[in-house]
């Protein structure tokens, strides 16, 4: 049978087993769904098995295993590694989800008026992860694979991916292959089509602030001792400047200086100001002085808290001066930054600005490295046709302000480059409530990934 009727009869099977999948809480940075992240891993390996995938595994690691797979047609014939991941965020703030977040529903909205599949995970990443297995189903139930394919889909990528380093490095042969293909990003929108070149790197780490050796009566003590809640907060405020600019001694000394004929390329990309801050519900934006919102979004490095908690959070008042504070802190790094000399830089600064009457303890959590990647290679050209030919518009290189730090890992342990074609839109809503994916999106994207394939084995032929 022809490929595209395959595709064509299955969808609402493709659409099915995608929400059971979902139905699976499989959140990796909570130990309560420990048992659903393992179950997630089965489910993705039956299915990989029920496709015709071989030397199907759930390999363990010190966390969650990861899931491998295969199909070798031809030692001869390339072959390309897809890597996705089955775990999710957890699903917090539950109060402002619209419908539960592993109670997939369908829903109609403005930017998919096809309908879109509410979830967590149906965008990041278990929606795009399992494009590929429908895809692969596909191609091999009608005869149209046309180069190997392996699969890895790992369950730790939300927490920081500690352990596929050590895995890809002792699995470096099983592993080998050309490229790696990843659907774990973006497009403009659904009539621009796009593919992401680059991602920023990461540090990310805790802090703990601590004032008197107990809680205090904030009557009997306060205006005296140190309120380790002021103090922290003072601390976050100082590290950035009236320019938006941060203040970490050092901080910017390798970011890559991008041309100024780049810039301008950059902002030539179909955006709205006025659409983001409507989106957005916000009357202007906020960022480092000098730099558009896309630059911003992708070329400059930033300091965030992400959380920050001590003191009493109860119903009504408790006067208290609290022993202790509590931030975790994200720093999105560019090209040429390294994670872990900005985690050291973050540390000394942060210990220095500290006042006599508190002390602090910084806790590195994980780190990963920026990655851009080449448009002037086969892999690239076979995305940007396969895109082109299934939107029916070319698609535009474009660089993303998350992180999926294990693309430079491949670089680095396996020397291969990745392509990035993700079909998910920023108003997705990814990592927030009301996680949603697209039907058009879905179904898109397991229409071009063979697109892909095709396009890949004949440009390397
Ligand atoms: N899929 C995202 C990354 C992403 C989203 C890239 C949208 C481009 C566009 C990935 O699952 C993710 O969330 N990564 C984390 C990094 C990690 C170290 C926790 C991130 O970016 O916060
Ligand atoms: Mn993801
Ligand atoms: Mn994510």
């Amino acid at each position: 049978m022809e490929l595209q009727q395959y595709l064509q009869d299955n969808q609402q099977r493709f659409l099915d087993e995608l929400l059971d999948l979902l139905r699976i809480p499989s959140v990796s940075a909570d130990p309560a769904y420990k048992d659903d992240v393992f179950k997630t891993a089965t489910f993705i390996k039956d299915k990989l098995v029920a496709a015709g995938a071989e030397n199907v595994e759930v390999c363990p690691t010190d966390g969650y295993p990861i899931v491998y797979a295969d199909k070798i047609i031809n030692p001869e014939l390339p072959t390309v590694l897809v890597y996705g991941h089955y775990d999710v965020q957890p699903p917090d703030p539950l109060d402002l989800w619209e419908s539960g977040p592993f109670d997939p529903i369908i829903k109609k909205t403005d930017a998919h008026p096809q309908g879109a599949i509410y979830a967590r995970g149906a965008c990041d990443d278990k929606g795009q992860a399992y494009m590929h297995i429908k895809a692969f189903e596909g191609m091999l139930a009608t005869d149209n694979l046309p180069c190997n394919i392996k699969f890895m889909i790992e369950g730790e990528e939300e927490v920081g991916s500690n352990n596929l380093g050590p895995y890809c490095r002792a699995n470096k042969e099983r592993l080998a292959c050309d490229m790696v293909l990843v659907s774990d990003t973006s497009i403009i929108a659904n009539d621009v089509p796009s593919i992401t070149v680059g991602l920023r790197g990461m540090s990310y780490i805790e802090v703990e602030v601590t004032g008197a050796n107990r809680d205090l009566h904030s009557g009997v003590y306060g205006g005296a001792v140190a309120n380790p809640i002021n103090v922290l907060s003072k601390m976050i405020a100082s590290m950035h400047d009236e320019n938006n600019h941060i203040t970490i001694p050092g901080f910017y000394d390798d970011v890559e200086i991008v041309s100024t004929e780049e810039r301008a390329e950059m902002n030539k990309a179909p955006f709205s100001l006025d659409a983001y801050k409507n989106d957005l519900d916000i009357d202007d934006v906020h960022g480092e002085k000098g730099y558009t919102t896309l630059e911003r979004t992708s070329i400059r490095p930033t300091l965030d808290c992400n959380g920050i908690w001590g003191g009493y959070i109860g119903e009504g008042a408790k006067t208290v001066l609290p022993s202790k504070a509590f931030a975790k802190i994200s720093m999105r790094l560019v090209p040429n930054q390294s994670s872990e000399k900005i985690t050291e830089l973050f540390q000394k600064h942060f210990e220095s600005i500290a006042p006599d009457s508190v002390k602090v303890k910084v806790h590195p959590h994980h780190g990963g490295e920026a990655a851009v990647t080449p448009t002037n290679t086969p892999e690239y050209q076979a995305a940007y046709n396969a895109m082109k030919e299934t939107f029916g518009k070319a698609p535009l290189p474009m660089r993303s302000g998350g992180s999926i730090p294990i693309v430079a890992l491949f670089e680095e342990v396996l020397g291969v480059k990745t392509v990035l074609m993700g079909f998910g839109l920023d108003s997705d809503a990814i990592h927030s409530p009301n996680e949603h994916y697209g039907l058009f999106n879905y179904y898109k994207g397991i229409e071009t990934i063979p697109a892909f394939f095709r396009h890949y084995a004949a440009l390397k032929q």
